[in-house]
């Protein structure tokens, strides 16, 4: 059930609003190679990611009191959500970022990306918020492989205007997403959402790997006896800004040109993480109250945009460079 609901919701972006789900806009806040989760006190990470606060993210602090300013149309989240970054390899070898766009409807972001947080079906006096200091981590960096299952779901759309993005098949649902990175050139942008779990043991902020503390259901099930609280589904939507990369600088053999900062060209690898800061209950009222939401106070995307954040592992973000970030290696397996 939940499964279907997430295909409904992963696929149909602009369908959201029915059906229980907060989706908004996180600008883009800094570009930087932190992972304050994976690879804490770490200056630089291996890879790079967008948004990544800080270097280490203590869990005993709640980081919705120490922040100042948040990017996000819901100006009471100040939680804390990064993904990989894309880049494109063009025919000589060289890599250039690719920017994102901001999403439908919320034209007035600076790329970033689009939270979701969806109630599951008519379960949601059961769904437990988040606990200050709980974080996740959704995805596995080092994956390459197209196993059963999916935490990333890809579009590629042929066009992008007046804040339109078109697909073939814009409301066909399986016959547009790819668990993988998609092949042809995408004219209008690559969309790829990116779901966390939606079940938690209850009782722990955070595990060692950053996963085993929550869990995904069975296709169809309610949550694991080992993870029996259900947590509201959070997904994030980025759309990388392909188009520009026109297929005159795409290798000969015609080949996918892009590649996400780990060095993952399959798109499998592609992860992102989250760390919980709303202020005070004021998710936990969202939820209860199934709502998109006027009971939460929101600010003017103009003043979102100017929450900005200095690079603290600094890194040229815009020159056509030899290697990927932190040199990694672009690995098939
Ligand atoms: C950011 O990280 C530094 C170094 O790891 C730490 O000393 C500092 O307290 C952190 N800042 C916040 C606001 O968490
Ligand atoms: C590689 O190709 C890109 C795109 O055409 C170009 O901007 C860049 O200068 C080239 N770099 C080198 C080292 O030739
Ligand atoms: C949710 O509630 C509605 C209205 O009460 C009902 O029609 C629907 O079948 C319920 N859905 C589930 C999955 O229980
Ligand atoms: C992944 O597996 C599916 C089902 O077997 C297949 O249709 C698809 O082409 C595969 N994708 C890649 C990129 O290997």
């Amino acid at each position: 059930m939940l499964l279907t609901s997430l295909i409904a919701l992963g696929l149909v972006a602009s369908n959201v609003e029915a059906t229980h789900t907060l989706r908004f806009a996180c600008s883009q806040l800094v570009t930087e190679r932190l992972d304050p989760l994976v690879s804490p006190g770490q200056n630089p990470s291996p890879h790079m990611h967008q948004n990544a606060f800080n270097v280490t993210m203590d869990p005993a602090h709640d980081i919705a009191e120490r922040a100042s300013c948040t990017t996000c149309t819901f100006s009471e989240d100040f939680s804390n959500y990064w993904t990989a970054v894309l880049y494109f390899r063009a025919r000589n070898g060289t890599f250039k970022r690719v920017n994102q766009l901001a999403n439908q409807n919320l034209a007035a972001a600076e790329g970033g990306m689009t939270v979701y947080y969806v109630s599951p079906d008519n379960r949601t006096s059961s769904i437990r918020a988040f606990r200050p200091g709980f974080r996740m981590l959704a995805g596995t960096a080092e994956k390459r492989t197209n196993a059963t299952g999916f935490i990333n779901l890809f579009r590629c759309y042929d066009r992008y205007d007046e804040n339109m993005f078109y697909s073939p098949n814009p409301m066909g649902v399986a016959a547009t997403d790819t668990t993988w990175m998609p092949t042809r050139h995408c004219a209008g942008g690559i969309r790829v959402n990116t779901f966390f779990p939606t079940c938690w043991d209850g009782v722990n902020l955070d595990s060692p790997d950053h996963k085993s503390h929550v869990a995904y259901p069975a296709r169809g099930s309610a949550c694991p006896a080992t993870h029996p609280v259900e947590i509201p589904q959070v997904f994030i939507e980025t759309i990388w800004d392909t188009g520009k990369f026109d297929k005159s600088l795409w290798p000969e053999d015609g080949s996918q040109p892009f590649v996400f900062s780990q060095g993952d060209p399959t798109g499998f690898g592609h992860h992102a993480d989250y760390v919980f800061g709303w202020r005070g209950d004021s998710l936990q009222k969202a939820m209860d109250a199934r709502c998109d939401c006027p009971q939460l106070r929101t600010q003017d995307q103009a003043v979102a945009n100017q929450c900005y954040q200095r690079q603290i592992a600094e890194e040229d973000l815009d020159s056509w460079r030899s290697t990927l970030p932190g040199n990694m290696p672009i690995t098939y397996e």
